[in-house]
Protein backbone atom coordinates (compact mmCIF):
# COMPACT_ATOMS: atom_id res chain seq x y z
CA UNK A 1 0.00 0.00 0.00
CA UNK A 2 1.47 3.15 -1.04
CA UNK A 3 1.66 5.97 2.12
CA UNK A 4 -1.36 8.48 0.88
CA UNK A 5 -3.69 5.17 0.79
CA UNK A 6 -2.54 3.92 3.83
CA UNK A 7 -3.29 7.67 5.21
CA UNK A 8 -6.89 7.61 3.50
CA UNK A 9 -7.74 4.10 5.00
CA UNK A 10 -6.62 5.78 8.53
CA UNK A 11 -8.76 8.44 7.91
CA UNK A 12 -11.71 6.40 6.49
CA UNK A 13 -11.90 4.05 10.01
CA UNK A 14 -11.72 7.97 12.11
CA UNK A 15 -14.43 9.11 9.92
CA UNK A 16 -16.54 5.54 10.90
CA UNK A 17 -15.87 5.98 14.18
CA UNK A 18 -17.36 9.47 14.07
CA UNK A 19 -20.52 8.31 12.37
CA UNK A 20 -21.43 5.97 14.63
CA UNK A 21 -21.11 8.58 17.64
CA UNK A 22 -22.95 11.47 15.53
CA UNK A 23 -25.53 9.03 15.33
CA UNK A 24 -26.05 7.85 18.57
CA UNK A 25 -25.66 11.00 20.37
CA UNK A 26 -29.09 12.65 20.82
CA UNK A 27 -29.28 15.67 18.42
CA UNK A 28 -30.04 18.11 21.69
CA UNK A 29 -26.27 17.19 22.96
CA UNK A 30 -25.04 18.51 19.64
CA UNK A 31 -21.81 20.87 19.87
CA UNK A 32 -20.66 21.28 16.29
CA UNK A 33 -18.66 24.27 17.86
CA UNK A 34 -16.10 21.63 19.53
CA UNK A 35 -12.39 22.33 18.10
CA UNK A 36 -11.63 18.50 18.23
CA UNK A 37 -13.97 17.87 15.92
CA UNK A 38 -12.33 20.05 13.26
CA UNK A 39 -8.04 19.11 14.68
CA UNK A 40 -9.12 15.29 13.79
CA UNK A 41 -11.47 16.23 10.39
CA UNK A 42 -14.42 14.27 11.65
CA UNK A 43 -16.71 17.29 11.50
CA UNK A 44 -18.48 15.53 8.35
CA UNK A 45 -21.02 13.34 10.09
CA UNK A 46 -21.97 15.84 12.49
CA UNK A 47 -23.26 18.20 9.87
CA UNK A 48 -24.43 15.57 8.23
CA UNK A 49 -27.44 15.01 10.75
CA UNK A 50 -27.93 18.55 11.64
CA UNK A 51 -28.67 19.24 8.17
CA UNK A 52 -30.96 15.92 7.65
CA UNK A 53 -32.83 16.74 11.04
CA UNK A 54 -32.17 19.88 12.42
CA UNK A 55 -31.09 22.29 10.77
CA UNK A 56 -31.18 25.16 13.00
CA UNK A 57 -29.77 23.78 15.99
CA UNK A 58 -29.73 24.85 19.52
CA UNK A 59 -26.70 23.83 21.21
CA UNK A 60 -27.01 24.74 25.33
CA UNK A 61 -24.85 21.97 26.24
CA UNK A 62 -21.22 23.11 25.46
CA UNK A 63 -18.72 24.83 27.96
CA UNK A 64 -19.27 28.04 25.83
CA UNK A 65 -22.65 30.46 25.27
CA UNK A 66 -25.27 28.75 24.06
CA UNK A 67 -25.44 29.54 20.45
CA UNK A 68 -27.65 28.26 17.04
CA UNK A 69 -25.80 26.48 14.49
CA UNK A 70 -27.19 27.10 10.67
CA UNK A 71 -25.62 24.21 8.62
CA UNK A 72 -28.10 24.49 5.04
CA UNK A 73 -26.81 26.24 1.93
CA UNK A 74 -29.76 28.61 1.67
CA UNK A 75 -30.45 29.05 5.83
CA UNK A 76 -26.99 30.46 5.62
CA UNK A 77 -27.58 33.40 2.72
CA UNK A 78 -30.90 34.06 4.68
CA UNK A 79 -28.78 34.67 7.89
CA UNK A 80 -25.60 36.36 5.59
CA UNK A 81 -27.81 38.62 3.13
CA UNK A 82 -29.94 40.00 6.10
CA UNK A 83 -27.75 42.11 7.81
CA UNK A 84 -30.53 44.39 9.36
CA UNK A 85 -31.35 41.35 11.54
CA UNK A 86 -28.01 39.43 12.13
CA UNK A 87 -25.45 42.07 13.29
CA UNK A 88 -21.80 41.58 12.76
CA UNK A 89 -21.12 44.18 15.40
CA UNK A 90 -18.51 43.58 18.14
CA UNK A 91 -20.63 45.53 20.62
CA UNK A 92 -23.13 42.79 20.11
CA UNK A 93 -20.25 39.74 20.71
CA UNK A 94 -19.03 39.91 16.94
CA UNK A 95 -18.08 37.62 14.74
CA UNK A 96 -16.65 34.27 16.21
CA UNK A 97 -18.63 31.57 17.83
CA UNK A 98 -17.27 32.99 21.38
CA UNK A 99 -17.73 36.53 22.30
CA UNK A 100 -14.89 38.45 21.78
CA UNK A 101 -13.21 38.19 25.22
CA UNK A 102 -12.82 41.42 27.79
CA UNK A 103 -9.91 43.75 26.17
CA UNK A 104 -9.71 42.54 22.65
CA UNK A 105 -12.55 44.70 21.77
CA UNK A 106 -11.14 46.31 18.75
CA UNK A 107 -13.63 47.44 16.14
CA UNK A 108 -12.54 46.22 12.63
CA UNK A 109 -14.84 46.56 9.62
CA UNK A 110 -15.30 43.32 9.53
CA UNK A 111 -16.92 43.47 13.26
CA UNK A 112 -18.97 46.53 12.27
CA UNK A 113 -22.26 47.21 11.29
CA UNK A 114 -23.54 49.53 8.50
CA UNK A 115 -22.86 52.71 7.57
CA UNK A 116 -19.53 51.81 9.66
CA UNK A 117 -18.56 49.16 7.77
CA UNK A 118 -19.10 50.62 4.54
CA UNK A 119 -17.19 53.49 5.21
CA UNK A 120 -14.08 51.81 6.19
CA UNK A 121 -14.43 48.83 3.74
CA UNK A 122 -14.64 51.22 1.08
CA UNK A 123 -11.03 52.55 1.97
CA UNK A 124 -8.96 49.36 1.50
CA UNK A 125 -10.71 47.97 -1.97
CA UNK A 126 -8.51 49.99 -3.97
CA UNK A 127 -6.16 47.41 -3.25
CA UNK A 128 -8.12 44.52 -4.68
CA UNK A 129 -9.06 45.86 -8.21
CA UNK A 130 -8.56 44.05 -11.18
CA UNK A 131 -6.35 46.55 -12.23
CA UNK A 132 -4.38 46.46 -9.41
CA UNK A 133 -4.25 42.66 -9.35
CA UNK A 134 -2.83 42.34 -12.50
CA UNK A 135 -0.18 44.73 -11.38
CA UNK A 136 0.62 42.89 -8.69
CA UNK A 137 0.48 38.97 -10.62
CA UNK A 138 4.09 39.94 -12.43
CA UNK A 139 5.48 39.90 -7.98
CA UNK A 140 3.75 37.16 -7.64
CA UNK A 141 4.50 34.85 -10.44
CA UNK A 142 8.51 35.84 -9.66
CA UNK A 143 7.89 35.19 -5.81
CA UNK A 144 6.22 32.14 -6.34
CA UNK A 145 9.01 30.60 -8.76
CA UNK A 146 11.88 31.66 -6.46
CA UNK A 147 10.24 29.65 -3.60
CA UNK A 148 9.43 26.50 -5.88
CA UNK A 149 12.56 26.54 -7.05
CA UNK A 150 14.38 26.31 -3.74
CA UNK A 151 12.13 23.57 -2.67
CA UNK A 152 14.30 20.34 -1.77
CA UNK A 153 14.11 16.98 -3.78
CA UNK A 154 13.86 13.47 -3.01
CA UNK A 155 13.79 14.45 0.71
CA UNK A 156 10.56 14.95 3.21
CA UNK A 157 10.05 18.55 4.08
CA UNK A 158 6.72 20.71 5.26
CA UNK A 159 4.62 22.32 2.45
CA UNK A 160 3.06 24.77 5.21
CA UNK A 161 6.49 26.26 6.34
CA UNK A 162 8.53 26.11 3.16
CA UNK A 163 5.49 27.17 0.95
CA UNK A 164 1.86 28.27 2.64
CA UNK A 165 3.64 30.35 5.11
CA UNK A 166 6.07 32.00 3.01
CA UNK A 167 4.22 32.47 0.02
CA UNK A 168 1.57 34.36 1.92
CA UNK A 169 3.70 36.28 4.31
CA UNK A 170 5.58 37.79 1.35
CA UNK A 171 2.31 38.68 -0.12
CA UNK A 172 1.24 39.91 3.29
CA UNK A 173 4.70 42.31 3.51
CA UNK A 174 3.87 43.90 0.59
CA UNK A 175 -0.09 44.77 0.91
CA UNK A 176 1.27 46.86 4.36
CA UNK A 177 4.98 47.49 2.69
CA UNK A 178 6.19 46.10 5.58
CA UNK A 179 10.08 45.40 6.05
CA UNK A 180 10.19 42.34 3.76
CA UNK A 181 12.72 40.79 5.81
CA UNK A 182 10.84 40.78 8.89
CA UNK A 183 7.67 39.36 7.52
CA UNK A 184 7.88 36.15 9.85
CA UNK A 185 6.30 38.88 12.31
CA UNK A 186 3.49 38.88 10.49
CA UNK A 187 2.86 35.49 10.28
CA UNK A 188 3.13 35.07 14.27
CA UNK A 189 0.80 37.79 15.01
CA UNK A 190 -1.73 36.25 12.85
CA UNK A 191 -1.46 33.13 14.43
CA UNK A 192 -0.88 34.38 18.31
CA UNK A 193 -4.54 36.55 17.16
CA UNK A 194 -6.44 33.80 16.55
CA UNK A 195 -5.23 31.07 19.00
CA UNK A 196 -7.16 29.37 21.09
CA UNK A 197 -6.00 28.90 24.53
CA UNK A 198 -5.22 24.85 24.47
CA UNK A 199 -3.91 25.21 21.08
CA UNK A 200 -0.08 25.49 22.19
CA UNK A 201 0.30 28.57 19.79
CA UNK A 202 0.35 30.76 23.01
CA UNK A 203 1.23 29.55 26.82
CA UNK A 204 -0.33 32.27 28.53
CA UNK A 205 -2.86 35.65 27.73
CA UNK A 206 -0.08 37.57 29.22
CA UNK A 207 2.23 36.55 26.29
CA UNK A 208 -0.57 36.80 23.90
CA UNK A 209 -0.90 40.43 25.08
CA UNK A 210 2.37 41.40 25.16
CA UNK A 211 3.20 39.72 21.78
CA UNK A 212 -0.01 42.01 20.70
CA UNK A 213 1.24 45.08 21.87
CA UNK A 214 4.69 44.71 19.65
CA UNK A 215 2.24 44.27 16.67
CA UNK A 216 0.42 47.49 17.69
CA UNK A 217 3.53 49.68 18.43
CA UNK A 218 4.68 48.16 15.10
CA UNK A 219 2.30 49.55 13.45
CA UNK A 220 1.64 52.82 15.35
CA UNK A 221 4.99 53.69 14.14
CA UNK A 222 4.47 52.85 10.58
CA UNK A 223 1.15 54.75 10.95
CA UNK A 224 3.15 57.62 11.48
CA UNK A 225 5.88 57.60 8.87
CA UNK A 226 2.85 56.64 6.30
CA UNK A 227 0.90 59.95 7.49
CA UNK A 228 4.13 61.80 6.26
CA UNK A 229 4.71 59.48 3.36
CA UNK A 230 2.23 58.17 2.19
CA UNK A 231 2.61 54.81 -0.63
CA UNK A 232 0.40 52.50 -2.06
CA UNK A 233 0.39 50.42 0.70
CA UNK A 234 -2.74 49.12 2.86
CA UNK A 235 -1.77 51.40 5.88
CA UNK A 236 -1.84 54.86 3.97
CA UNK A 237 -4.68 54.30 2.38
CA UNK A 238 -6.44 54.31 5.43
CA UNK A 239 -3.96 57.19 6.99
CA UNK A 240 -5.32 59.05 4.21
CA UNK A 241 -9.01 58.13 3.76
CA UNK A 242 -11.61 60.46 5.26
CA UNK A 243 -13.15 57.52 6.69
CA UNK A 244 -10.22 55.90 8.51
CA UNK A 245 -7.36 58.39 8.97
CA UNK A 246 -9.07 59.56 12.57
CA UNK A 247 -9.66 56.01 13.41
CA UNK A 248 -8.80 55.27 17.33
CA UNK A 249 -5.72 52.99 17.86
CA UNK A 250 -7.93 50.63 18.75
CA UNK A 251 -9.78 50.78 15.36
CA UNK A 252 -6.45 50.66 13.64
CA UNK A 253 -5.58 47.50 15.51
CA UNK A 254 -8.70 45.75 15.08
CA UNK A 255 -8.19 46.78 11.39
CA UNK A 256 -4.60 45.84 10.88
CA UNK A 257 -5.18 42.14 12.98
CA UNK A 258 -8.37 41.74 10.41
CA UNK A 259 -6.09 42.17 6.99
CA UNK A 260 -3.39 40.17 8.64
CA UNK A 261 -5.42 36.78 9.33
CA UNK A 262 -7.45 37.61 6.69
CA UNK A 263 -4.74 37.35 3.87
CA UNK A 264 -2.77 35.70 5.77
CA UNK A 265 -4.16 32.17 7.33
CA UNK A 266 -6.92 31.94 4.88
CA UNK A 267 -4.65 31.93 1.34
CA UNK A 268 -2.42 29.63 3.70
CA UNK A 269 -4.70 27.17 4.24
CA UNK A 270 -6.05 26.61 0.87
CA UNK A 271 -1.99 26.33 -0.65
CA UNK A 272 -1.80 23.56 1.68
CA UNK A 273 -5.25 22.10 1.41
CA UNK A 274 -4.81 22.15 -2.15
CA UNK A 275 -1.58 19.63 -2.34
CA UNK A 276 -3.57 17.24 -0.04
CA UNK A 277 -6.47 17.42 -1.95
CA UNK A 278 -5.13 16.43 -5.25
CA UNK A 279 -3.00 13.47 -3.02
CA UNK A 280 -5.85 12.14 -1.64
CA UNK A 281 -7.75 12.02 -5.61
CA UNK A 282 -4.99 10.64 -7.65
CA UNK A 283 -7.51 10.62 -10.79
CA UNK A 284 -8.50 14.51 -10.32
CA UNK A 285 -4.55 15.44 -10.40
CA UNK A 286 -4.29 13.15 -13.22
CA UNK A 287 -6.37 15.31 -15.29
CA UNK A 288 -4.92 18.52 -13.89
CA UNK A 289 -1.19 16.98 -15.30
CA UNK A 290 -3.64 17.04 -18.51
CA UNK A 291 -5.13 19.84 -18.57
CA UNK A 292 -3.22 22.80 -16.90
CA UNK A 293 -6.06 24.80 -17.99
CA UNK A 294 -8.50 23.35 -14.80
CA UNK A 295 -6.53 25.40 -12.43
CA UNK A 296 -9.26 27.77 -13.63
CA UNK A 297 -12.09 25.73 -11.70
CA UNK A 298 -9.62 23.59 -9.34
CA UNK A 299 -8.68 27.14 -7.52
CA UNK A 300 -12.21 27.62 -6.40
CA UNK A 301 -13.26 24.00 -6.19
CA UNK A 302 -10.24 23.35 -3.47
CA UNK A 303 -11.84 26.79 -2.08
CA UNK A 304 -14.88 25.03 -1.31
CA UNK A 305 -13.47 21.67 -0.52
CA UNK A 306 -11.14 23.88 2.27
CA UNK A 307 -13.44 26.22 3.54
CA UNK A 308 -10.84 27.94 5.39
CA UNK A 309 -13.16 29.71 7.83
CA UNK A 310 -15.55 27.11 8.81
CA UNK A 311 -18.13 29.60 10.08
CA UNK A 312 -18.94 33.36 10.34
CA UNK A 313 -21.07 34.32 13.24
CA UNK A 314 -24.01 36.99 13.79
CA UNK A 315 -25.99 38.33 16.85
CA UNK A 316 -30.00 38.53 16.13
CA UNK A 317 -30.67 41.87 16.80
CA UNK A 318 -34.52 41.36 17.29
CA UNK A 319 -37.01 38.52 17.50
CA UNK A 320 -37.09 36.48 14.06
CA UNK A 321 -37.48 33.22 12.78
CA UNK A 322 -35.29 30.82 11.20
CA UNK A 323 -35.86 26.89 9.25
CA UNK A 324 -38.99 27.19 11.71
CA UNK A 325 -37.25 27.87 14.84
CA UNK A 326 -37.88 31.09 16.82
CA UNK A 327 -34.57 33.22 16.99
CA UNK A 328 -34.37 35.33 20.16
CA UNK A 329 -32.84 39.23 20.15
CA UNK A 330 -29.56 38.91 21.32
CA UNK A 331 -29.09 34.69 20.29
CA UNK A 332 -25.75 33.75 19.11
CA UNK A 333 -25.99 32.67 15.12
CA UNK A 334 -23.16 30.70 13.88
CA UNK A 335 -23.25 30.00 9.92
CA UNK A 336 -21.55 27.14 9.74
CA UNK A 337 -20.17 27.67 5.95
CA UNK A 338 -18.31 24.46 6.28
CA UNK A 339 -21.43 22.77 6.35
CA UNK A 340 -23.50 24.52 3.63
CA UNK A 341 -20.69 23.78 1.08
CA UNK A 342 -21.54 19.52 1.28
CA UNK A 343 -24.88 20.68 1.77
CA UNK A 344 -26.18 17.70 -1.16
CA UNK A 345 -29.53 19.95 -2.03
CA UNK A 346 -27.23 22.30 -3.53
CA UNK A 347 -24.32 20.81 -4.19
CA UNK A 348 -24.25 17.55 -6.63
CA UNK A 349 -21.87 15.01 -4.87
CA UNK A 350 -20.27 17.50 -2.66
CA UNK A 351 -18.09 15.50 -0.54
CA UNK A 352 -16.37 14.89 -3.81
CA UNK A 353 -13.42 17.11 -4.64
CA UNK A 354 -13.94 17.29 -8.79
CA UNK A 355 -11.74 19.78 -10.37
CA UNK A 356 -13.99 20.53 -13.54
CA UNK A 357 -17.25 21.07 -11.82
CA UNK A 358 -19.96 23.25 -13.88
CA UNK A 359 -20.46 26.07 -11.54
CA UNK A 360 -17.59 25.80 -8.92
CA UNK A 361 -17.81 29.36 -7.37
CA UNK A 362 -21.07 29.07 -5.68
CA UNK A 363 -19.37 27.68 -2.90
CA UNK A 364 -19.77 29.98 0.79
CA UNK A 365 -16.34 30.21 1.55
CA UNK A 366 -16.29 33.60 1.04
CA UNK A 367 -19.80 34.85 2.34
CA UNK A 368 -22.28 36.81 1.35
CA UNK A 369 -23.91 39.91 1.57
CA UNK A 370 -22.18 43.29 2.24
CA UNK A 371 -19.00 41.26 3.98
CA UNK A 372 -17.99 39.41 0.84
CA UNK A 373 -14.76 38.45 1.26
CA UNK A 374 -12.53 41.85 0.06
CA UNK A 375 -9.65 39.98 -1.19
CA UNK A 376 -10.99 37.06 -2.94
CA UNK A 377 -9.96 37.88 -6.01
CA UNK A 378 -6.35 38.06 -4.67
CA UNK A 379 -6.52 34.74 -2.94
CA UNK A 380 -7.92 33.31 -6.01
CA UNK A 381 -5.07 34.63 -8.28
CA UNK A 382 -2.13 33.52 -5.74
CA UNK A 383 -3.67 29.81 -6.18
CA UNK A 384 -3.43 30.63 -9.76
CA UNK A 385 -0.30 31.11 -9.96
CA UNK A 386 1.40 29.23 -7.84
CA UNK A 387 -0.30 26.11 -9.46
CA UNK A 388 0.65 27.05 -12.91
CA UNK A 389 4.25 27.59 -11.85
CA UNK A 390 4.29 24.29 -9.83
CA UNK A 391 2.87 22.48 -13.10
CA UNK A 392 5.73 23.71 -14.77
CA UNK A 393 8.60 22.16 -12.24
CA UNK A 394 6.92 19.05 -11.01
CA UNK A 395 5.01 15.98 -12.23
CA UNK A 396 3.90 15.23 -8.16
CA UNK A 397 4.14 16.37 -5.26
CA UNK A 398 3.10 13.81 -2.62
CA UNK A 399 2.22 13.98 0.24
CA UNK A 400 4.14 11.54 1.93
CA UNK A 401 2.63 11.41 6.06
CA UNK A 402 -0.37 12.60 8.28
CA UNK A 403 -1.10 16.64 7.99
CA UNK A 404 -1.73 18.06 11.68
CA UNK A 405 -4.38 20.04 11.42
CA UNK A 406 -5.39 23.20 13.78
CA UNK A 407 -7.45 23.10 17.01
CA UNK A 408 -10.28 25.52 16.25
CA UNK A 409 -13.89 25.42 14.81
CA UNK A 410 -12.67 28.92 12.92
CA UNK A 411 -9.96 28.80 11.02
CA UNK A 412 -10.00 25.25 9.39
CA UNK A 413 -5.85 24.63 8.49
CA UNK A 414 -2.88 22.70 8.89
CA UNK A 415 0.17 22.72 10.92
CA UNK A 416 1.85 20.87 9.19
CA UNK A 417 1.79 18.80 5.82
CA UNK A 418 5.05 16.37 4.95
CA UNK A 419 5.90 16.21 1.27
CA UNK A 420 8.21 14.90 -1.47
CA UNK A 421 9.43 15.88 -4.66
CA UNK A 422 10.24 13.38 -6.80
CA UNK A 423 13.49 14.62 -8.61
C1 LIG B 1 -14.02 38.73 4.80
C2 LIG B 1 -12.93 34.19 3.57
C3 LIG B 1 -8.76 35.71 1.57
C4 LIG B 1 -9.50 40.03 3.57
C5 LIG B 1 -14.09 37.38 4.63
C6 LIG B 1 -15.20 36.55 5.04
C7 LIG B 1 -14.88 35.28 4.71
C8 LIG B 1 -13.58 35.29 4.07
C9 LIG B 1 -15.72 34.05 4.98
C10 LIG B 1 -16.47 37.03 5.76
C11 LIG B 1 -17.65 37.01 4.84
C12 LIG B 1 -18.97 37.31 5.49
O1 LIG B 1 -19.04 37.60 6.69
O2 LIG B 1 -19.98 37.28 4.76
C13 LIG B 1 -11.73 34.22 2.89
C14 LIG B 1 -11.13 33.07 2.24
C15 LIG B 1 -9.96 33.49 1.66
C16 LIG B 1 -9.81 34.90 1.97
C17 LIG B 1 -11.74 31.68 2.21
C18 LIG B 1 -8.93 32.72 0.87
C19 LIG B 1 -9.13 31.58 0.27
C20 LIG B 1 -8.59 37.01 1.92
C21 LIG B 1 -7.47 37.84 1.57
C22 LIG B 1 -7.68 39.06 2.16
C23 LIG B 1 -8.94 39.00 2.86
C24 LIG B 1 -6.30 37.41 0.69
C25 LIG B 1 -6.85 40.30 2.14
C26 LIG B 1 -5.64 40.46 2.02
C27 LIG B 1 -10.80 40.03 4.05
C28 LIG B 1 -11.42 41.21 4.67
C29 LIG B 1 -12.73 40.84 5.00
C30 LIG B 1 -12.88 39.45 4.60
C31 LIG B 1 -10.76 42.55 4.89
C32 LIG B 1 -13.81 41.71 5.65
C33 LIG B 1 -14.78 42.18 4.60
C34 LIG B 1 -15.95 42.98 5.15
O3 LIG B 1 -16.28 42.88 6.33
O4 LIG B 1 -16.52 43.76 4.38
N1 LIG B 1 -13.12 36.59 4.03
N2 LIG B 1 -10.90 35.29 2.72
N3 LIG B 1 -9.46 37.74 2.69
N4 LIG B 1 -11.71 39.02 4.01
FE1 LIG B 1 -11.36 37.20 3.26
Amino acid sequence: MTAQAALRSDHADLLRQARLEAYSTPIEDFHPGAPRLFQSDTIWPWFERLRKEAPVHYCTKAPIEPYWSVTRYHDIMHVDTNHAIFSSDVSNGGIMIRDVPPGYEWPSFIAMDEPRHGEQRKTVSPMFTPDHLDEMAVLIRQRSAKVLDSLPRNETFNWVEKVSIELTTQMLATLFDFPFEERRRLTRWSDVSTALPKSGIVSSEDERRRELADCAETFGRMWKERQANPGRDLISMMAHSEATRHMTPDNLMGNLILLIVGGNDTTRNTMTASVLALNENPAEYQKLRDNPALIDTMVPEVIRWQTPLAHMRRTALVDTELGGQKIRKGDRVVMWYVSGNRDEEVIETPDAFIIDRKRPRIHLSFGFGIHRCVGMRLAELQLRIVWQEILKRFDRIEVVGEPKRVYSSFVRGYESLPVRIPG
